[in-house]
Protein backbone atom coordinates (compact mmCIF):
# COMPACT_ATOMS: atom_id res chain seq x y z
CA UNK A 1 0.00 0.00 0.00
CA UNK A 2 1.31 3.79 -0.97
CA UNK A 3 2.23 5.81 2.09
CA UNK A 4 2.87 9.42 2.21
CA UNK A 5 5.22 10.75 4.69
CA UNK A 6 5.90 14.13 5.55
CA UNK A 7 9.68 15.67 5.31
CA UNK A 8 10.69 18.28 7.71
CA UNK A 9 13.60 20.41 7.61
CA UNK A 10 13.42 21.58 11.79
CA UNK A 11 14.91 24.87 13.25
CA UNK A 12 12.58 27.81 10.95
CA UNK A 13 11.33 29.95 13.73
CA UNK A 14 7.32 29.64 13.06
CA UNK A 15 5.51 33.37 12.51
CA UNK A 16 2.06 34.15 10.57
CA UNK A 17 -0.83 34.20 11.19
CA UNK A 18 -3.82 31.26 10.36
CA UNK A 19 -7.31 30.70 10.03
CA UNK A 20 -8.69 28.15 12.05
CA UNK A 21 -10.66 25.34 10.69
CA UNK A 22 -13.98 23.70 11.57
CA UNK A 23 -13.72 21.33 14.60
CA UNK A 24 -14.39 17.72 13.55
CA UNK A 25 -15.59 16.63 17.11
CA UNK A 26 -18.30 18.92 16.70
CA UNK A 27 -18.30 18.19 12.81
CA UNK A 28 -19.19 14.21 13.22
CA UNK A 29 -21.64 14.40 15.58
CA UNK A 30 -23.70 16.85 14.04
CA UNK A 31 -23.47 15.25 10.72
CA UNK A 32 -25.11 12.09 12.68
CA UNK A 33 -27.76 14.33 13.72
CA UNK A 34 -28.47 15.38 10.02
CA UNK A 35 -30.18 11.77 10.10
CA UNK A 36 -32.66 13.36 12.30
CA UNK A 37 -33.87 15.94 9.70
CA UNK A 38 -37.04 14.90 7.76
CA UNK A 39 -35.63 17.95 5.95
CA UNK A 40 -32.14 19.56 4.27
CA UNK A 41 -29.52 20.60 6.91
CA UNK A 42 -26.94 23.04 5.84
CA UNK A 43 -23.49 22.34 7.68
CA UNK A 44 -20.99 25.76 7.26
CA UNK A 45 -17.63 25.58 8.06
CA UNK A 46 -16.98 21.76 8.08
CA UNK A 47 -13.33 20.81 7.90
CA UNK A 48 -12.35 18.31 4.93
CA UNK A 49 -10.73 15.37 6.41
CA UNK A 50 -10.90 12.07 6.12
CA UNK A 51 -13.02 11.40 8.92
CA UNK A 52 -15.52 14.08 7.97
CA UNK A 53 -15.13 11.93 4.32
CA UNK A 54 -16.25 8.77 6.27
CA UNK A 55 -19.09 10.23 8.05
CA UNK A 56 -20.45 12.00 4.21
CA UNK A 57 -20.23 8.20 2.94
CA UNK A 58 -21.99 7.02 5.78
CA UNK A 59 -24.50 9.51 5.11
CA UNK A 60 -24.84 8.77 1.81
CA UNK A 61 -25.05 5.21 2.38
CA UNK A 62 -28.46 5.70 4.03
CA UNK A 63 -29.73 6.82 1.67
CA UNK A 64 -29.40 10.77 2.16
CA UNK A 65 -27.98 12.90 -0.41
CA UNK A 66 -24.81 14.43 1.35
CA UNK A 67 -22.65 16.85 -0.72
CA UNK A 68 -19.87 19.22 -0.01
CA UNK A 69 -19.25 22.41 -1.33
CA UNK A 70 -15.88 23.80 -0.52
CA UNK A 71 -16.64 24.39 3.12
CA UNK A 72 -20.38 23.73 3.23
CA UNK A 73 -22.07 19.98 3.24
CA UNK A 74 -25.61 20.14 2.66
CA UNK A 75 -27.47 16.67 3.77
CA UNK A 76 -30.77 16.14 2.84
CA UNK A 77 -32.41 13.17 5.50
CA UNK A 78 -35.61 12.81 3.72
CA UNK A 79 -35.33 9.40 2.82
CA UNK A 80 -33.33 6.82 5.01
CA UNK A 81 -32.94 3.66 2.69
CA UNK A 82 -30.85 2.10 4.81
CA UNK A 83 -30.70 1.26 8.65
CA UNK A 84 -27.23 -0.79 8.47
CA UNK A 85 -23.66 0.68 8.20
CA UNK A 86 -21.34 -1.60 7.14
CA UNK A 87 -18.26 -2.40 8.76
CA UNK A 88 -15.78 -0.76 6.59
CA UNK A 89 -17.10 2.28 7.27
CA UNK A 90 -17.51 1.55 11.24
CA UNK A 91 -13.91 0.17 11.74
CA UNK A 92 -12.66 3.49 9.88
CA UNK A 93 -13.79 5.79 13.05
CA UNK A 94 -14.87 5.90 16.76
CA UNK A 95 -17.48 8.29 16.38
CA UNK A 96 -19.35 6.05 13.25
CA UNK A 97 -20.67 4.66 16.61
CA UNK A 98 -22.69 7.68 17.19
CA UNK A 99 -25.00 7.24 14.29
CA UNK A 100 -26.54 4.13 16.24
CA UNK A 101 -28.21 7.08 18.39
CA UNK A 102 -29.16 8.79 15.35
CA UNK A 103 -30.80 6.31 13.55
CA UNK A 104 -32.79 4.78 16.21
CA UNK A 105 -34.40 8.46 17.00
CA UNK A 106 -35.02 8.58 13.38
CA UNK A 107 -35.87 5.02 12.46
CA UNK A 108 -36.61 3.08 15.35
CA UNK A 109 -33.45 0.73 14.18
CA UNK A 110 -29.95 0.30 13.47
CA UNK A 111 -27.17 -2.45 13.11
CA UNK A 112 -23.41 -1.37 12.64
CA UNK A 113 -20.44 -3.64 13.79
CA UNK A 114 -17.87 -2.36 16.56
CA UNK A 115 -16.80 1.01 15.65
CA UNK A 116 -12.73 1.80 14.98
CA UNK A 117 -10.67 4.64 15.51
CA UNK A 118 -7.48 5.39 17.18
CA UNK A 119 -5.82 3.15 19.02
CA UNK A 120 -5.87 4.72 22.67
CA UNK A 121 -6.15 1.97 24.67
CA UNK A 122 -9.55 0.01 25.48
CA UNK A 123 -12.12 1.71 24.03
CA UNK A 124 -15.33 0.15 25.58
CA UNK A 125 -19.19 1.49 24.34
CA UNK A 126 -20.79 0.03 27.44
CA UNK A 127 -21.90 3.13 28.77
CA UNK A 128 -23.27 3.94 24.97
CA UNK A 129 -25.12 0.66 25.05
CA UNK A 130 -26.36 1.08 28.58
CA UNK A 131 -27.77 4.19 28.14
CA UNK A 132 -30.14 3.91 24.91
CA UNK A 133 -30.76 0.43 26.49
CA UNK A 134 -32.30 2.28 29.71
CA UNK A 135 -34.34 4.77 27.37
CA UNK A 136 -36.08 1.69 25.89
CA UNK A 137 -33.43 0.00 22.81
CA UNK A 138 -33.46 -3.15 22.77
CA UNK A 139 -29.85 -3.94 21.80
CA UNK A 140 -28.21 -7.22 20.90
CA UNK A 141 -24.43 -7.89 20.84
CA UNK A 142 -23.16 -10.61 18.32
CA UNK A 143 -21.25 -11.56 16.20
CA UNK A 144 -19.37 -8.41 16.65
CA UNK A 145 -22.16 -6.73 15.17
CA UNK A 146 -24.68 -5.01 17.34
CA UNK A 147 -28.95 -4.53 16.63
CA UNK A 148 -30.75 -1.99 18.30
CA UNK A 149 -34.80 -1.51 17.78
CA UNK A 150 -36.95 0.93 19.37
CA UNK A 151 -39.83 3.12 19.85
CA UNK A 152 -39.44 6.25 20.84
CA UNK A 153 -37.20 6.87 23.69
CA UNK A 154 -39.12 6.97 26.43
CA UNK A 155 -38.37 9.53 29.47
CA UNK A 156 -36.03 8.60 31.51
CA UNK A 157 -33.02 9.81 33.95
CA UNK A 158 -29.43 8.68 32.49
CA UNK A 159 -26.61 8.92 35.38
CA UNK A 160 -23.68 8.47 32.93
CA UNK A 161 -20.89 6.77 35.89
CA UNK A 162 -17.94 8.84 33.45
CA UNK A 163 -18.85 12.17 31.12
CA UNK A 164 -18.20 10.42 28.11
CA UNK A 165 -18.16 12.29 25.35
CA UNK A 166 -19.93 10.00 22.65
CA UNK A 167 -22.43 8.35 24.73
CA UNK A 168 -23.90 12.03 25.96
CA UNK A 169 -24.05 12.28 22.35
CA UNK A 170 -25.72 9.17 21.72
CA UNK A 171 -27.90 10.17 23.96
CA UNK A 172 -28.86 13.83 23.22
CA UNK A 173 -29.92 12.21 19.45
CA UNK A 174 -31.81 9.34 20.60
CA UNK A 175 -33.41 11.89 23.00
CA UNK A 176 -34.12 14.61 20.82
CA UNK A 177 -36.94 12.66 19.56
CA UNK A 178 -38.07 10.88 22.62
CA UNK A 179 -41.35 11.18 24.20
CA UNK A 180 -40.90 13.30 26.60
CA UNK A 181 -38.25 14.42 29.08
CA UNK A 182 -34.64 12.60 29.48
CA UNK A 183 -32.09 14.02 31.89
CA UNK A 184 -28.28 13.16 31.23
CA UNK A 185 -26.56 13.47 35.05
CA UNK A 186 -22.89 13.69 34.63
CA UNK A 187 -22.84 14.31 31.05
CA UNK A 188 -19.28 15.66 29.05
CA UNK A 189 -19.04 19.25 29.33
CA UNK A 190 -16.95 19.81 25.94
CA UNK A 191 -17.91 22.64 23.76
CA UNK A 192 -18.76 19.94 20.87
CA UNK A 193 -21.54 18.94 22.62
CA UNK A 194 -23.19 22.53 23.58
CA UNK A 195 -22.97 22.70 19.72
CA UNK A 196 -24.46 19.60 19.11
CA UNK A 197 -27.29 20.72 21.51
CA UNK A 198 -27.19 24.46 19.74
CA UNK A 199 -27.44 22.22 16.54
CA UNK A 200 -30.89 20.03 17.73
CA UNK A 201 -32.42 22.70 18.73
CA UNK A 202 -32.24 24.41 15.52
CA UNK A 203 -33.90 21.16 14.13
CA UNK A 204 -36.81 21.78 16.43
CA UNK A 205 -35.27 19.93 19.56
CA UNK A 206 -35.60 20.98 23.39
CA UNK A 207 -32.04 21.08 24.31
CA UNK A 208 -31.48 22.32 27.41
CA UNK A 209 -27.93 22.80 29.78
CA UNK A 210 -25.43 21.20 26.96
CA UNK A 211 -22.41 22.13 27.83
CA UNK A 212 -22.78 21.71 31.59
CA UNK A 213 -23.22 18.59 33.86
CA UNK A 214 -27.00 17.92 33.32
CA UNK A 215 -28.32 18.24 30.52
CA UNK A 216 -32.30 17.83 29.58
CA UNK A 217 -34.10 16.90 26.46
CA UNK A 218 -37.65 17.30 25.62
CA UNK A 219 -38.13 15.35 22.52
CA UNK A 220 -40.09 16.36 19.81
CA UNK A 221 -42.35 14.30 17.35
CA UNK A 222 -40.25 15.63 14.14
CA UNK A 223 -37.06 17.58 13.79
CA UNK A 224 -36.98 19.73 10.30
CA UNK A 225 -33.65 20.83 8.46
CA UNK A 226 -31.52 23.90 9.25
CA UNK A 227 -28.33 25.66 8.87
CA UNK A 228 -25.55 25.47 11.61
CA UNK A 229 -22.15 26.56 11.58
CA UNK A 230 -19.41 24.39 13.39
CA UNK A 231 -17.37 25.82 15.89
CA UNK A 232 -13.72 26.65 15.72
CA UNK A 233 -11.19 23.63 15.97
CA UNK A 234 -9.48 23.85 20.09
CA UNK A 235 -7.47 20.81 19.48
CA UNK A 236 -6.02 22.32 16.03
CA UNK A 237 -5.75 25.35 17.66
CA UNK A 238 -3.52 23.52 20.42
CA UNK A 239 -1.41 22.24 17.94
CA UNK A 240 -0.65 25.57 16.08
CA UNK A 241 -0.04 26.73 19.08
CA UNK A 242 2.11 24.75 20.32
CA UNK A 243 4.12 24.09 16.98
CA UNK A 244 5.20 27.95 16.67
CA UNK A 245 6.24 28.06 20.45
CA UNK A 246 8.26 25.08 20.14
CA UNK A 247 9.84 26.73 17.38
CA UNK A 248 10.75 30.01 19.47
CA UNK A 249 7.84 31.60 16.94
CA UNK A 250 4.97 33.62 16.77
CA UNK A 251 1.47 33.17 15.67
CA UNK A 252 -2.03 34.54 15.76
CA UNK A 253 -4.86 32.25 15.60
CA UNK A 254 -8.02 34.01 13.87
CA UNK A 255 -11.64 32.41 14.16
CA UNK A 256 -11.09 30.94 17.42
CA UNK A 257 -12.88 30.74 20.82
CA UNK A 258 -10.18 31.58 23.04
CA UNK A 259 -12.64 30.75 26.12
CA UNK A 260 -12.60 27.15 24.96
CA UNK A 261 -8.23 26.80 25.36
CA UNK A 262 -8.60 28.08 28.68
CA UNK A 263 -6.60 25.16 30.07
CA UNK A 264 -4.10 25.19 27.40
CA UNK A 265 -3.44 28.44 27.63
CA UNK A 266 -2.98 28.29 31.18
CA UNK A 267 0.00 25.91 30.94
CA UNK A 268 1.40 27.67 27.61
CA UNK A 269 1.47 30.58 29.92
CA UNK A 270 3.05 28.97 32.63
CA UNK A 271 5.77 27.62 30.31
CA UNK A 272 6.60 31.44 29.39
CA UNK A 273 4.63 32.09 26.06
CA UNK A 274 3.34 35.41 26.06
CA UNK A 275 -0.58 35.01 24.79
CA UNK A 276 -2.91 37.55 24.09
CA UNK A 277 -6.58 36.95 23.52
CA UNK A 278 -9.25 39.01 21.42
CA UNK A 279 -13.24 37.84 20.87
CA UNK A 280 -12.44 35.55 18.18
CA UNK A 281 -8.52 35.97 17.81
CA UNK A 282 -5.41 34.35 19.90
CA UNK A 283 -1.40 35.73 19.56
CA UNK A 284 1.25 34.07 21.22
CA UNK A 285 4.65 34.73 21.64
CA UNK A 286 6.97 32.03 22.24
CA UNK A 287 9.44 32.24 25.32
CA UNK A 288 13.37 32.78 24.54
CA UNK A 289 14.18 30.01 27.14
CA UNK A 290 10.85 27.44 27.46
CA UNK A 291 10.11 26.81 30.96
CA UNK A 292 9.00 23.30 32.55
CA UNK A 293 5.63 22.63 33.87
CA UNK A 294 5.47 21.38 36.89
CA UNK A 295 2.07 18.69 36.60
CA UNK A 296 -0.34 18.37 33.21
CA UNK A 297 -3.23 16.38 34.24
CA UNK A 298 -5.60 15.34 31.38
CA UNK A 299 -9.62 15.82 32.47
CA UNK A 300 -12.72 15.87 31.17
CA UNK A 301 -13.47 19.71 29.65
CA UNK A 302 -12.84 22.10 31.69
CA UNK A 303 -9.56 20.35 32.60
CA UNK A 304 -6.71 20.22 30.37
CA UNK A 305 -7.97 18.12 27.39
CA UNK A 306 -5.92 14.70 26.47
CA UNK A 307 -6.40 15.59 22.88
CA UNK A 308 -3.51 18.31 23.39
CA UNK A 309 -1.19 16.13 25.82
CA UNK A 310 0.89 14.63 22.85
CA UNK A 311 1.44 18.38 21.37
CA UNK A 312 2.20 20.18 24.48
CA UNK A 313 4.32 17.45 25.62
CA UNK A 314 6.37 17.85 21.83
CA UNK A 315 6.76 21.34 22.84
CA UNK A 316 7.59 20.96 26.63
CA UNK A 317 11.02 18.42 25.08
CA UNK A 318 13.55 21.39 24.83
CA UNK A 319 12.25 23.06 28.38
CA UNK A 320 14.93 24.08 31.16
CA UNK A 321 13.82 21.27 33.60
CA UNK A 322 11.19 18.76 34.26
CA UNK A 323 7.56 18.69 32.79
CA UNK A 324 5.40 15.37 34.56
CA UNK A 325 1.89 14.60 32.65
CA UNK A 326 -0.20 12.24 33.63
CA UNK A 327 -3.16 11.04 32.03
CA UNK A 328 -6.56 10.16 33.32
CA UNK A 329 -8.75 9.95 30.27
CA UNK A 330 -7.53 7.08 27.80
CA UNK A 331 -5.06 4.27 29.12
CA UNK A 332 -2.02 3.97 25.78
CA UNK A 333 -2.12 7.47 25.04
CA UNK A 334 1.50 8.03 25.41
CA UNK A 335 2.69 6.00 21.57
CA UNK A 336 3.97 8.71 20.29
CA UNK A 337 6.87 9.28 23.33
CA UNK A 338 8.80 6.38 21.82
CA UNK A 339 8.99 8.29 18.49
CA UNK A 340 9.90 11.26 20.29
CA UNK A 341 12.96 9.35 21.68
CA UNK A 342 14.53 8.87 18.16
CA UNK A 343 14.83 13.13 18.51
CA UNK A 344 16.75 12.44 21.31
CA UNK A 345 14.11 13.10 24.12
CA UNK A 346 14.29 12.45 27.19
CA UNK A 347 11.31 10.68 28.26
CA UNK A 348 10.23 8.21 31.61
CA UNK A 349 6.88 6.42 31.52
CA UNK A 350 5.27 5.17 34.47
CA UNK A 351 1.62 3.71 34.26
CA UNK A 352 -0.07 6.96 33.90
CA UNK A 353 2.53 8.96 34.24
CA UNK A 354 4.82 10.56 32.11
CA UNK A 355 8.23 12.21 33.23
CA UNK A 356 9.52 14.72 30.69
CA UNK A 357 13.46 15.67 31.26
CA UNK A 358 14.00 18.83 28.86
CA UNK A 359 16.88 18.35 26.45
CA UNK A 360 18.88 21.32 24.93
CA UNK A 361 18.73 19.91 21.51
CA UNK A 362 16.96 17.66 19.41
CA UNK A 363 18.12 16.08 15.99
CA UNK A 364 15.93 15.30 13.18
CA UNK A 365 14.98 11.36 12.91
CA UNK A 366 12.89 8.71 10.85
CA UNK A 367 9.50 8.65 12.74
CA UNK A 368 5.62 6.76 12.28
CA UNK A 369 2.66 8.40 13.78
CA UNK A 370 0.68 6.15 15.34
CA UNK A 371 -2.42 7.60 16.23
CA UNK A 372 -4.10 11.75 15.22
CA UNK A 373 -2.49 13.42 18.12
CA UNK A 374 0.51 11.63 18.71
CA UNK A 375 1.32 11.94 14.84
CA UNK A 376 0.52 16.23 14.72
CA UNK A 377 3.20 15.82 17.92
CA UNK A 378 6.12 14.00 16.23
CA UNK A 379 5.53 17.18 13.72
CA UNK A 380 5.90 19.49 16.42
CA UNK A 381 8.86 18.48 17.67
CA UNK A 382 10.56 17.73 14.27
CA UNK A 383 9.80 21.68 13.35
CA UNK A 384 12.04 22.27 16.45
CA UNK A 385 15.00 19.98 15.57
CA UNK A 386 18.23 20.33 14.30
CA UNK A 387 17.93 18.34 10.60
CA UNK A 388 15.57 16.46 8.62
CA UNK A 389 13.02 14.46 9.44
CA UNK A 390 10.44 12.10 7.79
CA UNK A 391 6.88 11.34 9.28
CA UNK A 392 5.66 8.19 8.23
CA UNK A 393 2.11 6.96 8.37
CA UNK A 394 0.37 10.76 7.98
CA UNK A 395 -2.65 9.49 7.26
CA UNK A 396 -3.49 9.59 11.20
CA UNK A 397 -2.35 13.59 11.38
CA UNK A 398 -5.03 13.68 8.05
CA UNK A 399 -7.89 12.43 9.82
CA UNK A 400 -7.79 15.90 12.07
CA UNK A 401 -5.96 18.54 10.25
CA UNK A 402 -7.05 20.03 7.36
CA UNK A 403 -4.10 20.64 4.81
CA UNK A 404 -1.94 20.28 7.44
CA UNK A 405 1.56 20.91 5.49
CA UNK A 406 0.13 23.90 4.01
CA UNK A 407 -0.84 25.37 6.92
CA UNK A 408 2.28 24.92 8.13
CA UNK A 409 4.40 25.93 5.40
CA UNK A 410 2.46 29.50 5.71
CA UNK A 411 4.00 30.37 8.92
CA UNK A 412 7.48 29.68 7.24
CA UNK A 413 8.10 25.87 8.17
CA UNK A 414 9.98 23.84 5.89
CA UNK A 415 7.59 20.76 5.43
CA UNK A 416 7.13 18.67 2.02
CA UNK A 417 5.13 15.79 1.36
CA UNK A 418 6.44 12.24 -0.02
CA UNK A 419 4.80 9.29 -1.44
CA UNK A 420 6.90 5.73 -0.58
C1 LIG B 1 -14.07 11.87 22.11
O1 LIG B 1 -13.90 10.46 22.06
C2 LIG B 1 -13.20 12.46 21.04
N1 LIG B 1 -13.63 11.95 19.75
C3 LIG B 1 -11.75 12.12 21.30
O2 LIG B 1 -10.97 12.79 20.33
C4 LIG B 1 -11.35 12.63 22.67
O3 LIG B 1 -10.03 12.21 22.97
C5 LIG B 1 -12.31 12.08 23.74
O4 LIG B 1 -13.67 12.40 23.38
C6 LIG B 1 -12.04 12.63 25.13
O5 LIG B 1 -12.13 14.03 25.11
C7 LIG B 1 -14.65 12.50 19.10
O6 LIG B 1 -15.30 13.43 19.59
C8 LIG B 1 -14.97 11.98 17.76
P1 LIG B 1 -15.08 9.36 25.66
P2 LIG B 1 -14.86 9.48 22.83
O7 LIG B 1 -16.27 8.49 25.42
O8 LIG B 1 -16.24 9.99 22.71
C9 LIG B 1 -14.13 5.54 28.48
C10 LIG B 1 -9.26 13.01 18.74
O9 LIG B 1 -8.02 12.90 18.82
N2 LIG B 1 -15.45 5.01 28.03
O10 LIG B 1 -15.26 10.61 26.42
O11 LIG B 1 -14.56 8.12 22.36
C11 LIG B 1 -13.13 5.49 27.33
O12 LIG B 1 -12.57 4.20 27.20
C12 LIG B 1 -10.17 12.01 19.42
O13 LIG B 1 -9.83 13.90 18.07
C13 LIG B 1 -15.93 3.85 28.59
O14 LIG B 1 -15.31 3.24 29.46
O15 LIG B 1 -14.33 9.67 24.31
C14 LIG B 1 -12.14 6.52 27.72
O16 LIG B 1 -11.23 6.00 28.63
C15 LIG B 1 -9.46 10.82 19.93
N3 LIG B 1 -17.13 3.36 28.14
C16 LIG B 1 -13.00 7.59 28.42
O17 LIG B 1 -14.23 6.91 28.77
C17 LIG B 1 -17.86 4.00 27.17
O18 LIG B 1 -18.93 3.51 26.81
C18 LIG B 1 -13.32 8.80 27.56
O19 LIG B 1 -14.00 8.43 26.39
C19 LIG B 1 -17.36 5.19 26.62
C20 LIG B 1 -16.13 5.69 27.07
Amino acid sequence: MEDTSFIIEGGERLSGEITLQGAKNSALPILAAAVLAEGKCVIHNCPDLSDVRTALEILGHLGCAAVRRGHTVEVDARRIANTSIPSRLMLKMRSSVIFLGALLGRTGEAEAAYPGGCELGPRPIDLHIGALRQMGAEISEEFGRITAKSGRARETCVNLSFPSVGATENIMLFAARARGRVTVINAAREPEIEDLGEFLNKMGARVSGAGSGVITIDGACRLTGCEHTVIPDRIAAATYMCAAAATKGKITIDRIRPAHLGSVTDIMRQSGCLISEGESTLSLTAPDAIRPVRLIRTMPYPGFPTDAQAVVMAYLLRARGVSVFTENIFENRYRHTGELEKLGADITINGRVCVVSGVPALTGAHMCALDLRGGAALAVAALSAQGRSEIHNICHIERGYERFDETLSGLGARITRKKI
